[in-house]
C-alpha cells in the first residue's frame, strides 16, 4: 500500500525522467546539465511539444500568442489585479478556450508570461507594458516586467530558470494535469488543475518562504541558531528535501550557476551560509534520510535577483511549468487511458456487515 503513491508508476512518458538516486534529470533525451544555460525557453517548444503537435509550435507563434493574451486581457487587468497575482492569472487562464489545439497550448504558455508582469505593474499603479511579439520569450517577459531592455545575463538567467523547471516527471501538478486530461477534458481544464496543485507550499509555494527564511537569518553567523530554532518549533526548512531526490536536486546547481553569473553580492554570500547551515542541521536531525537542497532554494534567489517580487514566485513557476503540463496532458489524452486508482475504505461498516 503506497499512501501518497510513493514509488507507484502511474504513467509512461517520453517527456522527462527524474533519477532520484543519481541526481539526474533527463528531458526528451537531453540531460539538464546539457540544457540549462544553453537552451532557451523558445527552444523548449520543439523539444517538449514535438510529439503533441505536428508541426511543433515555434517561438514566433509563441510571440504572437503573447500579443494575443495582452489584447484579450488588457482591459481586464484592473479587475484581475484585485486578486493575488497567482489567482488573477488562474482566473484569466480559466477564460481561455478549452480544446486540444496548438493555438490553445500557446495561449496557455503565454498567459502567465504576459499576465504575471502585467499584474505586478497594475498592482503597483504602473501601466502594463505591451509584449513585443518579435523578441525571444525570456527577453520579452523581462522587458514587460522591468519596463526596459534586459541585459544578456538577465535574459540568460530567466532562460535558465524556464528551461530548468519546464518539466519534471510526475510531480503533483503534472499528475493533476494528467488525471484531468485522462478524462478527455480540454487542455485548459488540465492546466487549471495543475495550477491548483502547484500552489501549495510542499510543491510550488516554497520559494517565497525561502526568501523570508534567508531574511530572518539576516547575517551569516546567525544562520545556525535561526535555522535550529525553526527546526525546534517542528517546522520545515523551506528549499530542502524532496520526495524523489536522495541526493542534491540537479536543478539547484543549474540555478545556482545562473545566479552566480548574474549576481555576486552579500545576499548570495548570506544564502550560501544559510544553505551550508541547513544541510548541517538536517544531517544531524535526520541522519538516515538524505535531505538536500531542492530547486526552490536557488529559485528564490534567482527570481529575486531578476526583479520578481517574492509574492509571485509560484506564478513564475507556473510560467515555466505550463509547457510541461501541456505536453503531459496531450501525452495522456493521446494514450486514451483513464486514470482511476482505488482507495482503501477505513470508515465504519453498516451494522449488518459488522
Ligand atoms: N525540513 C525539515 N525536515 C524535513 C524537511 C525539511 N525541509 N523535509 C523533510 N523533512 C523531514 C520530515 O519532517 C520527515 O520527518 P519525520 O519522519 O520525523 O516526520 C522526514 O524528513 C521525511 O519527510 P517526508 O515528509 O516524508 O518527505 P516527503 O517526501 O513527503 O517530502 C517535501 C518532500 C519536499 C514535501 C519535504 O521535503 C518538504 O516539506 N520540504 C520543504 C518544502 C519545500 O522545499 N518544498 C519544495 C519542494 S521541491 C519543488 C518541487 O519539485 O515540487
Amino acid at each position: 500500500m503506497a499512501i501518497g503513491l510513493d514509488d507507484v508508476v502511474a504513467a509512461e512518458t517520453a517527456l522527462s525522467d527524474v533519477d532520484g538516486l543519481a541526481g539526474r534529470l533527463i528531458i526528451r533525451g537531453r540531460s539538464l546539465d546539457e540544457l540549462a544555460g544553453r537552451e532557451t525557453a523558445d527552444g523548449m517548444l520543439g523539444l517538449l511539444l514535438g510529439d503533441a503537435f505536428d508541426p511543433a509550435p515555434t517561438g514566433t507563434e509563441l510571440g504572437a500568442a503573447r500579443a494575443e493574451i495582452f489584447a484579450r486581457f488588457k482591459d481586464k487587468l484592473a479587475d484581475l489585479a484585485q486578486l493575488p497575482v497567482y489567482d488573477g492569472v488562474r482566473a484569466a487562464v480559466a477564460q481561455l478556450p478549452d480544446d486540444d489545439t496548438a493555438e490553445t497550448a500557446l495561449l496557455l504558455i503565454a498567459a502567465p508570461a504576459v499576465l504575471v508582469p502585467a499584474l505586478i505593474r497594475t498592482q503597483a499603479g504602473t501601466p502594463a507594458v505591451a509584449p513585443d511579439a518579435g523578441v525571444a520569450h525570456a527577453a520579452d517577459i523581462l522587458h514587460v516586467l522591468l519596463g526596459r531592455a534586459p541585459t544578456m545575463p538577465e535574459v540568460n538567467g530567466l532562460d535558465t530558470y524556464l528551461v530548468t523547471v519546464a518539466d519534471h516527471g510526475l510531480n503533483a501538478s503534472t499528475f493533476a494535469a494528467r488525471v484531468v486530461a485522462s478524462t478527455q477534458a480540454g487542455l485548459t481544464s488540465s492546466v487549471l488543475a495543475a495550477y491548483g496543485a502547484l500552489k501549495g507550499p510542499l510543491h510550488g509555494g516554497a520559494p517565497g518562504p525561502v526568501l523570508d527564511m534567508i531574511d530572518a537569518v539576516g547575517a551569516p553567523e546567525r544562520a545556525e541558531p535561526v535555522l535550529q530554532a525553526i527546526l525546534d518549533r517542528g517546522e520545515r526548512l523551506m528549499g530542502f528535501g524532496h520526495r524523489i531526490y536522495r541526493v542534491r536536486d540537479p536543478r539547484a546547481d543549474a540555478l545556482k550557476g545562473a545566479l552566480g553569473r548574474l549576481q555576486r553580492t552579500e545576499r548570495l554570500h548570506l544564502a550560501l551560509a544559510v544553505e551550508t547551515a541547513a544541510l548541517k542541521l538536517l544531517r544531524a536531525k535526520k541522519p538516515d534520510r538524505p535531505l538536500e537542497t531542492n530547486v526552490e532554494f536557488f529559485t528564490a534567489l534567482l527570481l529575486d535577483a531578476l526583479g520578481f517580487p517574492r509574492e509571485v514566485f509560484t506564478a513564475v513557476f507556473a510560467m515555466g511549468r505550463t509547457i510541461g503540463w501541456v505536453a503531459h496532458a496531450r501525452e495522456q489524452a493521446l494514450s486514451g487511458r483513464l486514470i482511476r486508482p482505488k482507495s482503501r475504505y477505513v470508515g465504519p461498516m453498516p451494522r449488518e456487515a459488522a
